[in-house]
Formats: C-alpha cells, structure tokens, sequence
C-alpha cells in the first residue's frame, strides 16, 4: 500500500489518532522501525537541508529524527484530519476553547504587536492589554530610577517574587536567562515554596527598607503564595512598624481584586490580568513584572515581539515549514507509535537552566491528561514525561542512559551559538559536546567501529546502538526577542499536540484534588485526639505526625 495517498475525504472518525491516517502511520513505522539514521542520512547528503529551517533568531535542525520524507507528509496529514489550523483560528480568535472552564485562551494577545482587535465576548481586550503595559513599564521605570523608594527613602535594591506555579516558573525562567540585560541596581528573588524555609533563609539576606515584594497569584488565594506573602508582611512590619508603609513595599498580581484589597495592597499598586490567561501561560502578561523591574520596558517588549514573530510564522506558514507543528509531531511519531514515555529538554547554555522546570509545567499541566475534550477516556498516549536540567552537567548524570539504556527518549539540545558572557574558549568546548552529544546519540558506534578503534576487550558494553532522536535547536544569541520566540515556540507545540490528542490543553483539574485535600487534613495534623478518617496508611501517617511535631 502506499501509505501516502490515504484519501482525507474517507476520514470521519472525530478522534484523530483513530482515524486512517493513524493505521496509514502504524504501517509505516513498522516499516520505519527497523532501519537506523545512518542509513537514511548515508541515502541523502541533502537530509540536513530537508529537514532544517531557521525562523527569525532560531534555526531547527531536525534531521536527526527516525523520519522519511513520507513519515512528515503522513503527520502533516494527521495534522489536517484533526484540524489544527482550524483550532488555531479558534485560539487565536478568543474562542472558548478551554471548554470546561469556558474560557477563551489569549496568551497570544498579551503580545499582539500587530495591536489589531481580539474580540472577548464581543470585546476587544487590546485596550486593557495595552493599559496594563504601560502601568507595568511606568512602574518599573519609577523603582529603575530610584525615584520610587522605601519607607526611610532609599531606592529599592531587591524584589521578591512571591508566587508558585505559573506565577513563578515563567518570570524566574525569564530572569534567568536574561541576567545581561539586568538593572546594574535591582535584584530579583523568587520565593516558591511553602517549605518556611525558603521564605526565611531569603528574607535574612535582605534589607526591609529597599526590599519590594510582588505578590503574584491570579487566583490571590493559592495557599502556598498567600501564607508567603503574610509571612513576608509581618516580616516587613517588625521593622517597619507602621502598616501605612506597606503601599511602598508591596505590589500585586492578580486577577481577584477583591482578594488584593482584603491582603491590605493599595489597589493602585495592583497590576491586573484576566480569565483568559493561563497560570502557565501567564509570564506575558503583569505576572512578568519582574521580569520588567529587571530588564526594562524595552526588553520586555522586544520578548513579546519575539514570541509574537513566532506566533505569526505558526499562525501562516504551511505545516511542512511551520516550526511548531513540526516539533508537535515529531513529539506525536515517538509517543503514540514507538511508545515513548518522556522527553528530555536539554540546555546547553547556563542562563537556560531553568527552561526544563518550566516546560514541565507548560506541557506537563497542558497535556498530562487521560479524558479527551469530549469526556472520554482515551485509549493512546498524550503528554510525555518533561524531565532535564543543563544538557552539559546532565552528560555527566544521566546520559548514560540515553545513550545505552533501553528506552527511547527523544531530546531537544538547545544552544546560543553566541553569548555575550561567556569565554570563546569555554563556549567552544560547550559547542562541541552539544554537537558530538547528538551524533553520538544518532550514529552510536557499531562493533566494527569499537574494534577498530582499538579499545580494549570486553567490547560489547562499548558498542552504541545509536539511532536516539534529537532535535537541535540553534538561537543566534539569547536575547529577548529570540527568548520570546522560544518559548511561544513550545507553547504552540503543546497546543498542537493538544488538538491531535483531542485535549483541552488550558484546564488542570488533576492539581484540584490534592489542594482539596491539604486543606481538610491541616487542621487534622494539630487534633487532640487520634484521626481516623482517611485510609490507613494516611491515618497511620498523619498520627505520626501529630504525636512528633514541633508546636
Ligand atoms: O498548580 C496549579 C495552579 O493552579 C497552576 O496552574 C498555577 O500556575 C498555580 O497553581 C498558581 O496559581 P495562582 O497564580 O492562582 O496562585
């Protein structure tokens, strides 16, 4: 059969890895699955050529992939039979498609500098966007010059982000890797965890009198952010005694307006977003004010023009040349055909280190789910396992197993081919083993190749399999643009691979259960007398508690 020519017209079944193109693709990974990389890239000197392309600041090398020619016009059939673009449209165009929430999803708008209106219920949100924008940078230019100060009248030094989740992986992602461009003068802290200790070891390397505080939580009632940011107040007000200062030294975030007065946060000093903005899409929007306390309005801007760049090229070019959709089934080949369980992003490049964190919760909060948009169980894989950490330290941990373990785990390898910061020397060797790391990972090394190269006996544990799919992606520099482009890069991947798994990616029911719980057995972990509500291995536990902590 040639799988190619599968007719679309025939294809009627809504869930699209049920559908022809599906059986069409099975048949061809069996065909697919038996021959290695080395053949195919010694059967085409032009594969890198084929499978490569540069958008704005980022050039894709995807050629390391178990893929033919034929593999890509099959997925970019899938891609059709599950109407992507239209969905794309549906996103793009503030339609309700987070259907369980019924909210529209319109992270794309925060950075819409084309400006053209994006309707909300017959509203253009582009207007209170644009507001909130300018407040942002108005602000931030106010704490940057030194002309907003603290209670005893000093500038502000430091800011402490206090938010979890989305209103803490993005920004602290986004500091990270754009550490050049920081204010000579501010420094920026992210306090996450609910653990006191995190919150304490932080607050005693800081000066109440220049610290400023950013509350950020859409929601305002997070528990973990609002028993924060109390401590945080109290904290303030042991050395500031009078709580009329606090309009200095706090700020908020949020959507809950309500929730920020009754906090005790002068309104003013709050910085507004809206429904249709996810928790782990939401660095776009005010959540990112830290990120313009430290790089500037300016930098902030040419962010959102980098991941608006990237949201017009996924938004236009067709399927085979549109980076997003590429990386999204690429992702759809190895998890629902050769059955992959995780993908690992790989960072070569320091001020990337916090990028895996933050896909985590990008794709892993998006895409972790088992009951389609329609509320049926699914019977295929949908998102993968998210893990990494900085590709150069992880060569020294865990490689081995990529390279010989038994599994497949298709990897992302990032890199800046310049950076400002670094020794030409050091980014030289940076370079290499980014390189030699992904041919090594494609071409292995065969027994013939391990004799000849003379290492000693026993010479099967030497030999490498290969044939381990890596994507490469090369930006010019890390700069905001191309950071921007970057990340709304994977954010369009998940998106799509949402839409091929019938998903809706922008709800997260599966957390609710776990803060529900937390919530009844607090109060229990301080009874007087012995619980036995729950299982007993729960029971167990929580008595163990209660007898042993510190009060
Ligand atoms: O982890 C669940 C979640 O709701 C995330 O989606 C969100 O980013 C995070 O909690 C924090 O929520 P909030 O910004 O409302 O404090």
């Amino acid at each position: 059969m040639d799988t190619t020519t599968v007719n679309l017209a025939n294809v009627a079944s809504p869930a699209p890895l049920h559908c022809a193109i599906s059986v069409a693709l099975r048949q061809h990974y069996q065909a697919l699955s038996s021959v290695h990389m080395r053949e195919l890239f010694a059967a085409d000197p032009q594969r890198f050529e084929r499978f490569s392309l540069q958008v704005g600041d980022i050039l894709l090398d995807y050629s390391k992939n178990r893929i033919t020619a034929e593999t890509l016009q099959l997925l970019t059939q899938l891609a059709e039979v599950a109407d992507v673009a239209g969905w794309r449209d549906r996103l793009f165009n503030g339609e309700k498609i987070n259907n369980t929430e019924d909210r529209a999803v319109l992270h794309t708008a925060l950075r819409n500098q084309s400006n053209t209106p994006v309707l909300v219920d017959g509203a253009d949100v582009m207007p209170a966007v644009n507001a909130v924008i300018a407040q942002m940078g108005v602000f931030a230019e106010r704490v940057r010059s030194g002309t907003w100060t603290g209670y005893t009248g000093k500038p502000i030094v430091d800011v402490v982000n206090v938010g979890i989740g989305g209103s803490d992986l993005g920004p602290h992602m986004v500091y990270q890797a754009l550490k050049d461009y920081r204010h000579a003068r501010l420094n920026m802290h992210y306090v996450s965890n609910v653990d006191g200790a995190h919150i304490k070891e932080k607050l005693e390397t800081l000066d109440p009198a220049t610290t400023l505080f950013i509350v950020a939580s859409k929601t305002f009632t997070t528990q973990e952010t609002m028993t924060n940011a109390d401590y945080a107040r109290e904290w303030f007000l042991q050395h500031a005694e009078d709580a009329a200062h606090i309009a200095q030294h706090f700020v908020a975030v949020s959507t809950n307006r309500d929730a920020v007065v009754a906090f005790g946060i002068d309104p003013d000093n709050m910085f507004g977003f809206w429904d249709w903005v996810g928790g782990r899409y939401s660095l776009w929007s005010a959540i990112g004010l830290s990120i313009v306390l430290a790089v500037g309005a300016d930098n902030f801007k040419a962010l959102l023009s980098g991941a608006h760049a990237m949201d017009t090229h996924f938004r236009t070019a067709p399927f085979e040349r549109n980076m997003p959709v590429i990386l999204a089934l690429l992702g759809v080949w190895y998890s629902n055909f050769f059955g992959a369980e995780s993908h690992a992003v790989l960072p070569y490049d320091h001020y990337l280190r916090s990028l895996p964190l933050y896909l985590q919760q990008a794709d892993m909060e998006s895409n972790g789910k088992s009951v389609d948009r329609d509320g049926n169980t699914v019977d295929y894989n949908t998102g993968p396992i998210i893990w990494g950490t900085s590709g150069i330290n992880g060569q020294h941990a865990f490689y081995q197993l990529l390279h010989q373990g038994t599994r497949l785990i298709p990897a992302d390898f990032i890199v800046s081919v310049t950076e400002q910061n670094s020794l030409p020397e050091q980014h030289d060797i940076l370079m290499a083993n980014f390189l030699a790391q992904t041919e090594a990972l494609m071409h292995g090394r065969t027994l013939d190749e391990t004799l000849s190269s003379g290492v000693t006996a026993p010479h099967a544990p030497k030999v490498f399999a290969g044939n381990h799919p890596s994507n490469a992606l090369l930006l010019d520099a890390l700069t905001p643009h191309s950071l921007g482009m970057l990340i709304a890069l994977y954010e369009h991947k998940i998106f799509v691979q949402g839409i091929i798994w019938n998903l809706n990616s922008y709800d997260q029911w599966g957390v609710e259960l776990g803060k529900q719980l937390a919530k009844r057995i607090l109060p229990e972990l301080t009874a007087t007398s012995t619980v036995n509500t729950h299982d007993a291995s729960t029971n167990g536990l929580i008595n163990h508690y209660r007898q042993r902590r510190p009060t």
